[in-house]
């Protein structure tokens, strides 16, 4: 009988391994994908993209259908986002909330849909650049949601969570260790609140932590502990070692956590990654490097000092996105693993064996003609030049122009061209926006120079119409033509 017994448990014990690796298969690297471009890659062929790349997890910042349409059929995890600016209305009325559900969420919950996994609830409401403008809509938002998710039965399958900036914690000047974490005090109960709510409904805490934000914003920060094959001296906590800035700043949060009494909620890295233009330690080799060593580290298994285990973290991000804003540096439109048109800038391993395994690009991709717009060289008089590129630049991208970027080098002539052309590529390079008062010109040379390239756009968004438009009139001359022959 005994015998019997530990053959049952140990049968029980294969089984429920075998069934827990199956459903952790699932938990591999997750990435943010952001619209925020003049030219928005053809979401189908994004997808295919991830499917062939193997990326299983998303993390969207809105719920925009013509990209939950593409990801339709998939087995593609998916976290869909609410904006900030949802927020006030949907915590003062649960219908707006319910009928949020009810459109982005039910209407995509059958076989054949939407893998939809999680639902953000504002991106980084409690950052300190918003002076607390959603401080106190954040919560009701979030449980308003939650009561439409359980009214239409997904309350248990689809959680919800808030995606905080790390900036919610700190640990004082005073003592700059793990340990001494807390949150910060203008939203700490706030936080608490929610950290509460969450728990409750077995959800996670979601943050967003960058690294490279701690070298940016220092020029004393020792530059190997930004990543995780560094040679520093580790910080010492306690009987703990940090030998990178990640780990630390996980576990100042995780400390804040259960300092609150919450010691074992699940955390999600929602945001992580390092830009490859915009700053001078914004380049691919450094890029590479971060996300190689983030990646090995995450799915290792180690965890942090303070929690072992598979760190569960989404990549910032898929693709640049050249009309974000820039108010926070001129990197913030260079964060993808992928440029604007889908090709990988850089070998990533994304099983984190740091293999030097090629991604797989966005296949198939058109592009506009190969047409440059420069600053004519037979013009003499250049005394308005410099307000023709501030014009241009205003107007598009010039984020690789600035100190230490990828077109940094260029002689004011450059300058000049580079700027028109962004600006004669983005407005999709008709004739009558490359001209700047006589001082640009067209050419079908390319004007890149090593390490600084001239783009032109993706012919995506006004191929598109024109083939739509193309196959609207076919389809009416053909019903026209059945028409005529039926009389
Ligand atoms: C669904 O999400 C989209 C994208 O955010 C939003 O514009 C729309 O208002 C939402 N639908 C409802 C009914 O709230
Ligand atoms: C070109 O533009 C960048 C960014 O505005 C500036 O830093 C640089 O000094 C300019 N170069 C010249 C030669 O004017």
């Amino acid at each position: 009988m005994e015998q019997e017994k530990a053959l049952c448990v140990r049968y029980l014990a294969a089984f429920l391994l075998v069934f827990f690796t199956m459903a952790s298969c699932g938990s591999g690297v997750g990435v943010n994908w952001g619209t925020m471009a003049t030219h928005k890659l053809p979401p189908n062929k994004v997808v295919k993209m991830l499917q062939e790349n193997r990326i299983d997890k998303l993390k969207l910042f809105d719920a925009e259908e013509w990209i939950m349409a593409a990801l339709m059929g998939t087995d593609i995890e998916v976290m869909l986002a609410i904006p900030n600016n949802m927020l006030e209305e949907m915590s003062r009325n649960p219908q707006v909330a319910d009928s949020w559900v009810y459109e982005n969420v039910t209407g995509y919950m059958y076989p054949g849909g939407l893998n939809i996994k999680y639902i953000a609830v504002g991106n980084e409401p409690f950052l300190k650049e918003y002076n607390g403008a959603y401080l106190q809509s954040t919560l009701p938002a979030l449980k308003n949601i939650q009561t439409a998710l359980n009214s239409w039965g997904f309350g248990s399958q689809i959680k919800v969570t808030v995606p905080f900036n790390a900036d919610v914690y700190y640990s004082p000047d005073s003592n700059q260790v793990p340990s001494a974490g807390d949150f910060r005090p203008e939203v700490r109960d706030q936080t608490i609140e929610i950290v509460q709510f969450l728990y409750a409904n077995n959800a996670p805490f979601t943050v967003n932590i960058y690294p490279f934000l701690s070298l940016y914003g220092n020029d004393h920060f020792p530059f190997d502990f930004a990543f995780f094959d560094g040679s520093n001296r580790p910080l010492i906590d306690g009987n703990s070692a940090y030998t990178n800035v990640f780990d630390a700043n996980l576990d100042t949060l995780l400390w804040a956590l259960e300092k609150s009494g919450y010691p074992d909620i699940e955390v999600i890295v929602g945001e992580v990654g390092w830009p490859t233009d915009g700053d001078k330690n914004a380049n691919v080799q450094n890029a590479k490097r971060f996300n190689m060593g983030l990646l090995k580290h995450a799915l290792s298994g180690n965890g942090t000092p303070k929690r072992k285990g598979i760190i569960d973290i989404y990549l910032f991000s898929l693709v640049d996105e050249n009309a974000k804003s820039i108010a926070p540096g001129n990197f913030e439109r260079h964060w993808g693993i992928f440029e604007f048109d889908g090709k990988p800038k850089y070998e990533l391993d994304l099983r984190g064996l740091e293999e030097n395994n090629g991604l797989v690009p966005v296949e198939g991709i058109r592009y506009m003609e190969k047409q440059w717009c420069i600053l004519d060289s037979n013009v003499k008089d250049l005394h308005n030049l410099a307000e023709s590129i501030d014009y241009a630049c205003s107007k598009s991208d010039c984020t690789a122009l600035g100190y230490g970027s990828s077109c940094n080098s260029l002689s004011l002539q450059g300058n000049a061209s580079y700027a028109f052309n962004m600006y004669y590529q983005v407005n999709n390079q008709k004739d009558w926006d490359c001209d700047f008062s006589g001082l640009a010109t067209v050419t079908d040379e390319d004007p890149s120079e090593k390490g600084c390239q001239f783009p032109i756009m993706i012919s995506y968004g006004s191929s598109l119409l024109q083939q739509e438009r193309l196959t609207n009139i076919l389809k009416k001359a053909l019903g026209i033509y059945i028409f005529v022959i039926l009389l």
